[in-house]
């Protein structure tokens, strides 16, 4: 029975597979043809080579063992003894060690990939290719796997030539992503659901073959994101922090992210989540003086303090900030902030663009913010007597509209704006000069917000429970008066 079932699985990995290569457009030749050496003179040659790799897959399981060791009591002795030594890992007694490290029983595991259907590629980078996956239960996932045509299998292949000892070397690196994922769970890290090793012994991450399962989500497209309302905006960057603050104090320490850019980021739900998490550092680098503890980007420089301990307190941190900064707020948080808001949003700005602000800070300056934005109270100067102009329809709605459209709107027909109330959608309609009436059909935002429809005119109005309608008395033909 389980022989049958991992036979099933693999096949269903090597049919996988052959989708994913057909699906990449630009399949370039290489493998067997071209790694076997059919130059005799050569075999000394290969035989360092692969003598120096080997030395690089040690170093890649060394780095991996630590992570495999988990916390809560069920300490593994041949782990421990292992990490003692400092032993040079072979592959045989890697297998046996990270075979303690395998999925929860909650966990997909390779059955769940029996019955893969549509695949179809989500992205890919150095290291990885992600596809999508819809499972028999009709459940959409994304897997990832080694990206055979990434730069890291070229590099290792280009330097060693070896097609399986390359697959394995870079597979690493997608098995340190998923006991990543697996220590640091939270809402804004990508959700693990399992993972598949293939055969064990022979095929396995010995052969590279090692598939994750996780969360499907969208690729974070910057370009789209910087023509959304501020409020969309505002979240992605709150979402950053509160992943940042998580990261500052999770279970592995403090975390700092080395490879930190939008296309590590998806999102799901409407919610960001990091989705690449195989270049990180959960340490803060040894120093003798501070000049050991500079952070260095393309336009500034930061120099941290050692510590009496001798390492560089908080670079993690650090480092993550200024990147929160750079890549993200910069370009999502201060273009449009509402007016009440601006003064503590341009503070946020300065704060982690000097790194002044440690997260915790940055955190609450970030939830004030959201605070505020969702009671309203940064409109308290708008006068409730703004409402006058207007009368009010209650349960109606309106059709044979004539719509107008303004930016950023939450539709592309017409203008639909998020609101606190009723008084702020007035305050909106008065400088539309297009504007004679609005309705607000209680459809909210993440925030809680109202959306507010504003037109230019309409035909007629219908009854619609719920809904309520504006219309501008300066702007409606006034009934002849009896
Ligand atoms: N869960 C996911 N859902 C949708 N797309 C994803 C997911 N994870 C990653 N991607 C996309 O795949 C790309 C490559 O994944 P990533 O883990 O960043 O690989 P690499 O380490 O090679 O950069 C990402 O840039 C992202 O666009
Ligand atoms: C075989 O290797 C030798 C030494 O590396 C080299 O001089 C020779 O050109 C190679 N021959 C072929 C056919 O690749
Ligand atoms: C940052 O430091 C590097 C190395 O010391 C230096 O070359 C560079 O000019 C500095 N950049 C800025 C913006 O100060
Ligand atoms: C922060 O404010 C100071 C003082 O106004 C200014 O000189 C500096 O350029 C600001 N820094 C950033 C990153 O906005
Ligand atoms: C920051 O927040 C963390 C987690 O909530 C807390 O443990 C820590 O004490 C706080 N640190 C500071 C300096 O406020
Ligand atoms: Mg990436």
């Amino acid at each position: 029975m389980g022989h049958s079932l991992r036979a099933a699985a693999l096949l269903a990995l090597v049919v996988l597979s052959v989708l994913v290569s057909l699906l990449i457009t630009s399949l370039k030749q290489f493998g067997s043809g071209s790694t076997r050496l059919s130059n005799s003179t050569d075999q000394e040659g290969l035989a360092s080579l692969r003598s120096a790799l080997d030395l690089h897959l040690r170093e890649r399981r060394k780095e991996i063992l630590p992570l495999l060791l988990h916390p809560d009591g069920d300490k593994d002795r041949v782990l421990e003894e292992v990490l003692e030594q400092n032993y040079g890992l072979d592959s045989s007694l890697w297998n046996e060690v990270s075979g303690s490290g395998k999925a929860h029983r909650d966990q997909m595991g390779c059955e769940s990939l029996l019955d893969v259907r549509a695949v179809e590629v989500l992205g890919s980078g150095y290291t990885k290719l992600v596809v999508k996956a819809n499972l028999a239960g009709g459940q959409s996932v994304a897997l990832k796997l080694v990206n055979e045509q990434g730069i890291d299998m070229s590099k290792c292949l280009e330097d060693f030539k070896d097609l399986q000892g390359c697959r394995e070397l870079v597979s690493y690196k997608l098995q340190k992503e998923m006991l990543l994922l697996q220590r640091l769970r939270h809402p804004n890290v990508i959700q693990l659901k399992g993972h598949c090793s293939g055969l064990q012994g022979g095929e396995g991450v010995e052969g590279g073959r090692v598939t994750v399962i996780m969360e499907q989500g969208t690729p974070l497209q910057m370009i789209q994101l910087l023509q959304t309302p501020w409020e969309d905006r505002f979240r992605v960057c709150l979402d950053l922090v509160r992943l940042l603050h998580f990261l500052s104090w999770s279970p592995l320490g403090s975390v700092g992210l080395l490879d930190f850019q939008p296309r590590q980021f998806v999102i799901v739900s409407g919610q960001l989540k990091l989705t690449d998490l195989d270049d990180v550092s959960t340490e803060e680098p040894a120093c003798r003086t501070d000049a050991d503890c500079v952070l260095q980007f393309p336009h500034r420089n930061f120099t941290l303090p050692c510590s009496s301990q001798g390492v560089c307190e908080g670079l993690n941190e650090k480092r993550n900030i200024y990147n929160a900064y750079r890549f993200f707020f910069t370009y999502l948080l201060p273009h449009q902030a509402p007016p009440g808001l601006t003064h503590l949003v341009d503070h946020i700005m300065n704060s982690t663009g000097e790194l002044k602000a440690n997260i915790n800070q940055t955190l609450e300056a970030f939830e004030r913010i959201l605070l505020l934005y969702k009671s309203g109270i940064h409109l308290d100067n708008l006068h409730p007597s703004i409402l006058r102009d207007y009368s009010v329809m209650r349960d109606m709605s309106t059709s044979g509209n004539v719509e107008y459209r303004c930016w950023p709107s939450y539709s592309q027909q017409g203008c639909v704006l998020s609101v606190h109330s009723a008084r702020e959608a007035a305050y909106i309609c008065n400088s539309h000069s297009h504007c004679s009436s609005f309705s607000l059909t209680g459809q909210k935002t993440w925030t809680g917000r109202l959306l507010a429809s504003f037109r230019s005119s309409f035909g007629h109005l219908v009854p619609e429970g719920g809904s309520e309608v504006y219309l501008k008395k300066s702007k409606v033909p006034q009934p002849p008066s009896s």
